[in-house]
C-alpha cells in the first residue's frame, strides 16, 4: 500500500469519523468524513484480478445507477494488494489518495470490491468514497441461505438471481432444497421417470392446508432441472463464492420419488405426487432395494455438485409404515436394531459410509440424531438448538438454523397485508439476535458450529417475487450474525439499512419487504383497562385512529408516536382502524370483557418463543386470529398450563371463554380439559367449572361457558392431550398448547 495505516489514522483522528453503511458490518473501520472523488461515470479497476464473471456482476451494480466499471492497467480508482496472511474470505480496504484492496485469495478481492461498492456514493458527475480503513473478516464459514424449489419451482434464471443476491451480501452456501413429496426436480439419468412422473403434481391445494374444506385447483403443476442446468447453476455460484449444497431427501418427504417408482415404499402402492403439504407416511421402505437406489442417485448427484457436504434430509419421517412392514421387520431383526429409530440410524449410516468413501461429508436435519448418530455426519438444527447442542457435544459439525430464528416461511408483521404463510411469526429485530453459537457450548464445543443459515420453504411461497419478500430485509439481519465477530446493535443496523440497502436493493430490483414500516402497537393496563399506542421508524409520525362500537357512530383520534389510546373494561366491541403513512389503514377488533386489562398472574410462563406481553396478553382486548402470527397467542409446551386473573373486587361469576389455536402441522393441539377454580385468598381454591373439549378440526376453538362461583380470583387449570398421536408430525411429544384472549362476565 501506498500509504502507511499511520498516516491513514493521524487523518482521521483530525477529521473525525463516521461509519460505514456495509452490510456486513466490516469487523474494523476507521472512517474519516473527507472523500475521495472520482470524477465521470466510469469507476476503473486493476486487471488481472477480477475474473470476467466478477467483473461482469459488479457490472451490473454500478449500472443501477447509472455507472460504469471498467478494468484498466494504467492508474485505476482501485488496485489490488495481495497479501500472504490474510484468511481466504477476508480483505482489508485503505481509502486515501487511492483505493486500495488487500486480499489474500479471489474471495477476499471479491468481497473487497463489494464493501467498497457500498461505501459509494454517486454525486451528479462524480462518486465519492468516505476515507478510511477497513479489516474484515468473516467469524462463520457456513453463512447460507435455503430454497426449496419442490413446493414450487423456480427457473434456473430465478435460481441465479437468487445467487446474486446472495452474493451481494457475502453468503456463501445455498442449500438447494431438489426432492420433497410434492416434485422431484434433478434429472437423474438412471431413474428418467423421477422427473417424467415424479416433477408434476396434478393439482395444488388451495389457501392455507389447514383450511377447511379444503380445496385444489386441478392444474397441472411441476419442473425440473436438467444435469446440465444444475451444472450451469453451480459453476454460476462458484463464480459467485457460493457453493451449492445439494439436498436429496430420505427416507421421508419422498412422495414423488415413490410416484415414480412405487416399489420403494413398504406398500408398493401406486401413490400420485401429492399436491397437498404437510408429512406424509409413505416413505422409501428401509430395505435394500431403497438404499441402493438411493446410493446410485447419489452417484449422479455427486457428479455434479462438488461440494464437500451432501444433504441427505433426515426429518419428519413418519415411522408407521415401517412398524407394519414384515421386511422392515426383517431388516431390523437381521441388524439388531430395536426399534423404527434405529432403523432411521442404520439407513442414514449406510448413507454416511457411502458419502464418506467417496471423500463426502453427510449432513442432514436434526432427526438424524434419534437412533444415535452415524459417525461422520454433520446436523443441521432446525427444531430449535438442542439438536445442534447435542451434536457439537458429540463432536460432530453443526449448522445451525432454528425455526425461532431461521425460517423465512414464517410472517415478518402481524399486519393483515402480509401475502398468506406457514405460521410463526419471525420480524427482522428478532432475525438480528441470531447468534449461531447457542448457549450452554463450551469454548471447545463451539468450534463444531460451522455458521447457520435461513430457510426459505416454499409451500406459501409460489412466486420467485415473493420469495424475495420473504428473504429481504431478514437476510441482512440474519448475515450480520453470521459475518460479523461482533456486529453492532440493531439500531445502527436498522440506520445502515434504512439510508442505503433499502433504496439499494430497489435499485437491484429487488421486491424487498416494507413491513418494517408499519407502526408497533404497544398495549399497557391502566386503571381500568388497557391503552394502545403506536410507534414507527420515524417516531414523529402521527396517526389518525378511528373507532367505532358497534352500531354506534365512530369517533377519530389523532396520536403523535407514542401517544395511547385507551379502552375500559365492560361489555361491546370496537372496530379500530389506524391510518398511518401511505398504505392502507390497519384493522383491528378490541373485544371488551369485565376483565379487560386485569392482572393475570402466569404460574406457567409462557415458552420465551411464545411469550408476548406475559398475562396481560390474554386480557389485552385483542384476540388471536388464523393465520396464525405468534405474536398474539401464548404458548406453552408443558404438561400443564395455569394462570390466575385476579378481578377487581369479590365477585359472581356468570360465564368464561378462553380462545385455543389448533394447528397441528405445528404441533399446536387443542387441550383435553380445562379446569376453574375461585378463591378469596389465592390459599383455598373451590373448584366451580371442569370442561372436557371435544376435538374438532376448527383452527380456533373459543366456546363460552357458563359458570356459578364467586370469588376474587379465578384460576384456570389446562390439561394439554398426554403426547402428539402416533403417525402426526412430532408424535410422542408434549403438544403445544396456543391461547390467546381470556373473557370473563361477572354479576
Ligand atoms: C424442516 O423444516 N422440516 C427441516
Amino acid at each position: 500500500m501506498k500509504q502507511s495505516l499511520l498516516a491513514i489514522l493521524l487523518v482521521i483522528s483530525v477529521v473525525g469519523y463516521t461509519q460505514t453503511n456495509i452490510i456486513p458490518t466490516p469487523s474494523f473501520q476507521n472512517i474519516s468524513k473527507e472523500k475521495r472523488v472520482i470524477t465521470g461515470s466510469v469507476l476503473t479497476v486493476e486487471e488481472g484480478v477480477l475474473s470476467q464473471a466478477e467483473l461482469r456482476f459488479l457490472q451490473m451494480i454500478l449500472a443501477a445507477d447509472g455507472l460504469q466499471l471498467q478494468t484498466s492497467q494504467k492508474d485505476p480508482d482501485i488496485r489490488f494488494s495481495w497479501r500472504k496472511h490474510l484468511l481466504p474470505e477476508a480483505y482489508g480496504i485503505v481509502i486515501g489518495e487511492d483505493i486500495e484492496i488487500a486480499f489474500g485469495s479471489s474471495t477476499g478481492a471479491f468481497y473487497g470490491m463489494l464493501s467498497v461498492l457500498q461505501m459509494m456514493e454517486p454525486k451528479s458527475g462524480e462518486m465519492q468514497f468516505a476515507k478510511g480503513i477497513i479489516e474484515d473478516a468473516p467469524a462463520f464459514q457456513w453463512r447460507g441461505l435455503h430454497l426449496d424449489v419442490s413446493r414450487h419451482f423456480f427457473t434456473v434464471t430465478e435460481v441465479k438471481e437468487f445467487l446474486e443476491f446472495m452474493a451481494l451480501y457475502k453468503f456463501n452456501t445455498f442449500h438447494w432444497h431438489l426432492t420433497d413429496d410434492q416434485g422431484w426436480r434433478i434429472e437423474i439419468k438412471q431413474y428418467p421417470k423421477l422427473t417424467e412422473i415424479g416433477a408434476f403434481r396434478d393439482s395444488t391445494v388451495i389457501g392455507h392446508y389447514r383450511d377447511t374444506p379444503r380445496q385444489y385447483n386441478h392444474t397441472r403443476y411441476g419442473g425440473f432441472y436438467t444435469q446440465e442446468q444444475v451444472r450451469d447453476v453451480v459453476a454460476f455460484a462458484k463464480e459467485l463464492h457460493i457453493t451449492v449444497v445439494p439436498e436429496i431427501e430420505m427416507p421421508g418427504h419422498s412422495r414423488a420419488a415413490l410416484a415414480a417408482y412405487p416399489e420403494l415404499s413398504c406398500t408398493g402402492e401406486q401413490l400420485g405426487v401429492p399436491g397437498l403439504w404437510g408429512i406424509f407416511e409413505d416413505i422409501y421402505c428401509a430395505n435394500e432395494a431403497s438404499i441402493q437406489f438411493l446410493q446410485n442417485v447419489l452417484v449422479e448427484v455427486l457428479d455434479m455438485f462438488p461440494s464437500e457436504y451432501i444433504h441427505i434430509g433426515g426429518d419428519e419421517a413418519p415411522k408407521t409404515r415401517w412398524n407394519e412392514s414384515e421386511v422392515c421387520q426383517q431388516v431390523m431383526r437381521e441388524n439388531g436394531l430395536k426399534d423404527a429409530h434405529e432403523l432411521q440410524s442404520y439407513f442414514i449410516k449406510r448413507m454416511d459410509t457411502f458419502l464418506t468413501e467417496r471423500g463426502r461429508k453427510l449432513i442432514g436435519w436434526d432427526e438424524i440424531l434419534e437412533g444415535g448418530l452415524s459417525p461422520n455426519s454433520a446436523v443441521m438444527s432446525w427444531r430449535g438448538e438442542a439438536g445442534g447442542i447435542e451434536a457439537a457435544k458429540q463432536k460432530h459439525n453443526v449448522v445451525m438454523s432454528p425455526t425461532s430464528y431461521c425460517y423465512f416461511d414464517y410472517y415478518q408483521s402481524s399486519h393483515d397485508s402480509e401475502p398468506l404463510a406457514i405460521g410463526g411469526y419471525l420480524p427482522l429485530e428478532k432475525v438480528y439476535e441470531f447468534n449461531p453459537i447457542p448457549k450452554g457450548l463450551s469454548k471447545e464445543e463451539a468450534k463444531y458450529i460451522l455458521g447457520g443459515q435461513a430457510n426459505i420453504w416454499t409451500e406459501y411461497i409460489p412466486t420467485f417475487e415473493q420469495v424475495q419478500y420473504m428473504a429481504f430485509p431478514r437476510a441482512l439481519a440474519l448475515i450480520q450474525g453470521l459475518w460479523c465477530q461482533k456486529k453492532p446493535d440493531y439500531a445502527t443496523f436498522l440506520k445502515a439499512y434504512l439510508t442505503y440497502h433499502e433504496d439499494f436493493l430497489k435499485k437491484m430490483g429487488v421486491n424487498r419487504s416494507m413491513s418494517i414500516h408499519i407502526p408497533r402497537r404497544t398495549i399497557k393496563r391502566t386503571d381500568n383497562g388497557v391503552a394502545y399506542s403506536w410507534v414507527g421508524l420515524d417516531t414523529q409520525e402521527v396517526y389518525k385512529i378511528q373507532s367505532s362500537e358497534e352500531g354506534v357512530e365512530g369517533s377519530t383520534v389523532e396520536l403523535k408516536g407514542g401517544e395511547a389510546i385507551a379502552f375500559q373494561k365492560g361489555r361491546g366491541d370496537y372496530d379500530v382502524a389506524l391510518e398511518y403513512g401511505q398504505d392502507e389503514p390497519i384493522h383491528f377488533e378490541v373485544h371488551r370483557s369485565d376483565i379487560l386489562g386485569a392482572a393475570v398472574e402466569m404460574i406457567s410462563p409462557p415458552h420465551r418463543k411464545y411469550d408476548h406481553n406475559g398475562g396481560l396478553n390474554l386480557v389485552d382486548g385483542i384476540r388471536g386470529t388464523i393465520p396464525w402470527k405468534g405474536d398474539q397467542w401464548l404458548g406453552f409446551n408443558k404438561e400443564e398450563v395455569t394462570f390466575v386473573v385476579a378481578l377487581d373486587s369479590t365477585a359472581e361469576l356468570k360465564s368464561y371463554s378462553i380462545g385455543f389455536l389448533q394447528d397441528n402441522g405445528s404441533w399446536i393441539y387443542l387441550p383435553e380439559k380445562v379446569e376453574v377454580f375461585v378463591s378469596e385468598d389465592k390459599e383455598s381454591w373451590k373448584s366451580i367449572h371442569t370442561h372436557t373439549m371435544q376435538t374438532g378440526t376448527e383452527s380456533i376453538n373459543r366456546e363460552t361457558m357458563t359458570v356459578y362461583g364467586k370469588g376474587k380470583y379465578v384460576k384456570f387449570k389446562i390439561h394439554p392431550i398426554e403426547a402428539i398421536p402416533e403417525g402426526s408430525g412430532g408424535a410422542g411429544y408434549i403438544p403445544w398448547t396456543f391461547i390467546d384472549e381470556i373473557q370473563i362476565k361477572i354479576e
